[in-house]
């Protein structure tokens, strides 16, 4: 018989459910086995039609893993890559025949080769860049397909980010170019090329508390780098997460660039989460806005990204409250620690539907919503569904509901006095 720990442990595993359909930022995703994807700090290449995802597993002592998707949003574990662990960032490269992983390993530029895409990985050598007595922090990668070069990125001590070709026996070499130490500390550096500008994204160095990351530009691999302007709007410190790398899809009727960020928790374990956006991109005025969507995906063949059409709408003032909870406006209900509001006769598709809740919270650091669904016997903050829960206005949760219209949704609030929570409604999804 099961048990109803392992009931419970079913019920919140979304992924477990069926295929992934949205890139939903912050939210928990999961591989097609119905785990977690540990793949952090982490970079794409296609090919074929193929997307490699490979990035650090904190559930194997920072080892590299690799991960496989055709459609950006599906992605099946390929396994970990390499017998090394405390591998930071690892990164993907192919100077020549072979198949390189270049990452940080006890502060330096550390280099893995195998002769296949996928496996085998050992240890080639730790790499030396100049000047020599810098220690690294943070790798990056850029492909130019120009050139037909590889550059890998470092952001060293003396907050310098580095730019410095791979050579075609995968040594590391020509340093290319080098941001401006005078324009501040930077690490996690991505970068991505259009319109022929070189657009550099790196993050401030507050460890693993998100700040507002940055975007530099040159004309030239070769520099000299300039700007430093935000990304997304400073207060919301890059929707809290942390830039890893850029992933340009060229599709049959457009271009879409994909900022891909780690949304860390308090220390870059297990529980962290990823956001991932697309990004508009300015090469005359040489900037880069992240265009926020609570979900949203790109078609890998046209490029073009799309959101959810439609969703039905349960509005807080068609829901029951207990509690001291009052209806403040038509449309907001205000709850304090211990109040419930329920949303019933919600309407589902069985299985598991993406539901996006709708709701502000006042002094966050002194409580959490919590959600119950059905007869769930068991209450889910709702941050361990989405780490965006307390942050964003509309925060997309995967459910799993009945099929009918039966279902009800409850939310309510726990915290210490002070914690408010203004509860708009929620929307569920269609499939
Ligand atoms: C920064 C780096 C991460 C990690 C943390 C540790 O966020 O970008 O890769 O090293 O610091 O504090």
């Amino acid at each position: 018989m099961l048990s109803a720990k392992f009931l419970v442990a079913l019920l919140a595993a979304p992924g477990a459910f069926g295929a992934t359909n949205w890139i939903v930022p912050g939210a928990a995703w999961y591989d097609t086995a119905g785990k977690k994807i540990d793949a952090h700090g982490g970079g794409i290449v296609k090919r074929g039609n193929t997307f490699y995802w490979l990035g650090q597993s904190v559930s194997n002592n920072i080892a590299p893993q690799m991960y496989s998707s055709t459609d950006l949003l599906n992605w099946e574990n390929l396994g970990v890559q390499a017998s090394i662990t405390q591998l930071w960032r690892p990164k993907y490269a192919k100077p020549n025949g072979e198949y390189w992983i270049f990452g940080q390993q006890d502060r330096y530029a550390d280099s893995l080769v195998s002769s296949s895409l996928v496996g085998g990985y050992t240890q080639h050598a730790k790499v030396y860049l100049p000047p020599s007595s810098y220690s690294y922090s943070d790798t990056g990668m850029f492909y130019d397909d120009s050139t037909e070069t590889w550059y890998l990125l470092t952001s060293a001590d003396h907050n310098v980010v580095q730019v410095n070709a791979i050579n075609s026996d995968g040594s590391v070499g020509t340093r290319a170019s080098h941001s401006q130490s005078s324009a501040g500390a930077y690490e996690a550096p991505g970068m991505f090329k259009a319109g022929g500008v070189y657009f550099l994204i790196v993050s401030g160095k507050t460890g693993w508390r998100a700040n507002p990351n940055k975007v530099f530009t040159a004309s030239s691999i070769n520099g000299p780098w300039s700007g430093g302007s935000d990304i997304a709007p400073e207060n919301e410190n890059t929707y809290n997460s942390q830039n890893t790398f850029e992933l340009t899809v060229s599709g049959s009727q457009a271009t879409t660039y994909i900022y891909m960020g780690d949304e860390w928790d308090s220390s870059g374990g297990a529980s962290s989460n990823y956001t991932w956006l697309p990004m508009s991109v300015n090469t005359g005025a040489k900037t880069v806005t992240l265009q926020y969507y609570s979900m949203w995906k790109v078609d890998p063949n046209t490029g073009v990204v799309s959101t959810p059409s439609s969703s039905a709408k349960y509005p807080a003032s068609v829901a029951s409250v207990s509690g001291r909870a009052a209806i403040s406006t038509r449309s907001i209900v205000s709850l304090s620690p211990g109040d419930e509001i329920t949303f019933s006769n919600v309407t589902a598709t069985g299985g598991t539907q993406w539901v996006k809740l709708l709701y502000d919270v006042r002094n966050r650091e002194d409580g959490e919503v919590h959600l119950f669904v059905n007869n769930e016997p068991k209450a889910t903050n709702i941050a361990a569904l989405n780490s965006r829960a307390g942050y964003a206005l509309e925060v997309p949760v995967a459910l799993k509901l009945n099929e009918g219209s039966e279902n009800t949704v409850t939310l309510s609030a726990t915290g210490r006095e002070g914690f408010a929570v203004q509860v708009k409604g929620i929307e569920v999804v269609e499939n």
